[in-house]
């Protein structure tokens, strides 16, 4: 395909979400958050009370998944599920049930579909090594543990919810190193993606940056 796409992977709470939704404001790009499908597939195969661990199971549910896509919102069959979906919890399950090739293949067709005129900015795990592998930029997105857990904290104190840091930091490391060590699509930087830490940067530094290299790279 030779409509354009920009792939932001990393870990959790690097700021992928963030960054992938301002750059593809500018841009005029439509925006892919990879990680709704697995984070629906999740909730709706514990609803339904399946093992999230039994990949064939969940699969067939990702395969029925009938989401929609409208302004920031996630409906899964009419619902509005996007408060469900940011829940810890969510990213717990998605992380298990991402693991199963079976699922992953499920939902390979439904983020190749984003992909429309005039470009996509998609953000996730994977986007840059197995599903956008021709994408025109790949952004490796990090944060040191600590930034990113206290970046989370920040989010849910403005939400009105009580988090402790520590904890958060504890879940958020052992949802990477699942991701990291998993056989199917682990965490990685594609060997062409160029690496961005922004630890110590604004949203502003890095989409300028992010913007610079998509300039360059036209
Ligand atoms: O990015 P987000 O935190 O919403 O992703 C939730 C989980 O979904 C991740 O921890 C990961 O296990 C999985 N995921 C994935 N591949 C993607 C996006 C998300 O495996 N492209």
């Amino acid at each position: 395909s030779d409509i354009p796409v920009i792939t932001i992977d990393g870990p959790t709470a690097s700021g992928k979400g963030t960054l992938a939704d301002e750059i593809a404001h500018k841009l005029g790009y439509a925006v892919l958050d990879s990680g709704a499908l697995y984070r629906a597939a999740g909730l709706a195969a514990s609803r339904a009370g399946i093992d999230l661990d039994d990949g064939k199971e969940v699969a067939a549910v990702a395969r029925a998944l009938d989401l929609r896509f409208a302004q920031g919102r996630v409906y899964l069959a009419g619902e509005d599920i996007s408060d469900a979906l940011r829940l810890e919890t969510s990213g717990q399950n998605a992380s298990r049930v991402a693991a199963h090739p079976p699922v992953r293949r499920a939902l390979n067709q439904l983020q190749l579909d984003f992909r429309r005129a005039p470009g996509l900015v998609a953000d996730g795990r994977d986007m840059g090594t197995d599903v956008f592998p021709d994408a025109g930029l790949k952004v490796f997105l990090t944060a040191s543990a600590a930034t990113r857990a206290e970046r989370r904290h920040k989010q849910l104190i403005a939400k009105g919810i009580s988090a402790n840091i520590e904890s958060l930091r504890a879940d958020l490391e052992a949802r990477d190193a699942r991701d990291k060590n998993r056989s199917a699509s682990p965490l990685h930087p594609a060997q062409d993606a160029l690496m961005l830490d922004n630890s110590a940067q604004t949203i502003e530094e890095s989409v300028e940056l992010v913007l610079d290299w998509w300039a360059r790279r036209r």
